[in-house]
């Protein structure tokens, strides 16, 4: 079975999945525009942070592109400063679609940085122009293999720690939480990756994954993506990780991140934290999957890491796409959404995000190598970066 895509591009038109409306529609929305690209992150139809990144590039190269071939040209294409006045605003605008996954201020900061490059070296507008463009499509050049580098990698390590406890390094029950899949990165995921890698190499007994309320991306997302690569998996709900651990053999959790900092605190979706207390309770070795680019060294420590706060409303639906899927007056395919709460609550927290300490996590894996903690119970990033 073929994975799941969450961006593609056919004849220079940028699309994504709108994965508000996935596992039960599938529907490809066009983005032409930057104002397009920042709804969509905003609105969470593409999610992820490798992901957010890339369709942020992407549109950015898109928008410059079309404007060097524009007839007539563009007033902002008539010197450097009159680009820059154009485009600063612009990596201003993209930026603030979501703030805590480093992949977009990461992707925004290149592109301000590829401009100031070209004006300092004295290019001209055109070919400050191409660089933006290369520079925007570089960051969507994130590659399937160094996931898949950070899959066989994590995935070895747990398998050596299984033996090491006296396990046969096989039949390994993995649990996840959120989507870290190919719908959230350009293939084969992070944490996801892992477990796709334990599956592949006959390692894996089992994956679990929560639900992830209340985006559901556990339940909505990773349910379809190891379906589809027909993965033997158990969905909980998120309340249940407790449980799990207590009544069935779980060998390790996997988790992504959004933004590791330079101790080693990992901000992830929310929940993960509460998950990575309980595997600690338990003896469960919890191991962070996410490639270079998600570690962050100018943040000393999970306490400057900004955390996204979502919409209110958002913790007060059960959102999905309707089954049967429907369409409203205008033809549009339809979300349904389920109030399960009373109108107008006054407090409601809803953080998109949480940050697991270092201190709880066992392992750190990107494409580069594997980080566990020194006996100063410290880590070291420095190699795996
Ligand atoms: O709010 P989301 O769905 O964008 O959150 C996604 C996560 O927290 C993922 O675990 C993280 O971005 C890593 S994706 C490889």
């Amino acid at each position: 079975m073929s994975a799941l895509a969450s961006i593609r591009i056919s004849d220079n038109q940028i699309e994504i999945v709108n994965q508000l409306l996935l596992p039960h529609t599938t529907e490809w929305l066009k983005i032409d525009t930057i104002d397009q690209a920042h709804n969509a992150i905003k609105t969470m139809k593409i999610r992820g942070a490798p992901a957010i990144g890339s369709l942020a590039g992407l549109t950015f190269a898109q928008h410059i592109a079309r404007a060097l071939t524009a007839d007539p040209t563009p007033d902002f294409l008539s010197s450097p400063e009159a680009l820059k006045g154009h485009v600063t605003p612009l990596l201003d605008h993209l930026f603030t679609a979501r703030p805590t996954a480093v992949n977009l201020g990461a992707a925004t900061r290149l592109l301000a940085r590829t401009l100031q490059a070209g004006i300092d070296a004295g290019k001209d507008t055109r070919a400050i122009g191409a660089d933006l463009v290369a520079a925007g499509k570089s960051v969507a050049e994130e590659d399937v293999g160094r996931n898949k580098a950070m899959g066989r990698l994590g995935g070895e390590w747990l398998s050596e720690f299984a033996k090491k406890a006296g396990g046969s390094g096989e039949g390994l029950n993995v649990l996840t939480v959120c989507n870290t899949g190919s719908l959230a990165t350009s293939g084969y995921g992070t944490a996801l990756g892992l477990i796709t890698y334990l599956h592949e190499t006959g390692k894996l007994g089992r994956a679990y994954y929560t639900q992830t309320a209340p985006y559901h991306q556990g339940s909505r997302l990773t349910a379809l993506e190891l379906k589809t690569l027909q993965i033997p998996s158990t969905m909980i709900v998120d309340t249940m990780v407790g449980s799990l651990f207590q009544h069935f053999p779980i060998h390790g959790v996997a988790v992504g991140a959004d933004r590791i900092a330079r101790n080693g605190d990992t901000a992830n979706k929310i929940g993960t934290y509460n998950s990575a207390v309980l595997a600690a309770r338990h003896g469960i070795p919890f191991i962070v999957v996410a490639p270079i680019t998600t570690v962050d060294l100018d943040i000393e420590s999970g306490a400057s890491i900004p955390i996204e706060h979502r919409p209110p409303i958002e913790a007060c639906i059960v959102r999905g796409a309707l089954y049967p899927p429907s369409r409203d007056a205008q033809g549009n395919k339809e979300q349904a959404a389920v109030m399960i709460t009373p109108e107008g609550l006054d407090g409601i927290y809803n953080p998109s995000f949480d940050v697991t300490p270092a201190e709880l996590i066992t392992a750190i894996v990107t494409e580069k190598g594997v980080a566990v903690k020194g006996i100063d119970g410290k880590f070291d990033l420095s190699p795996i970066v």
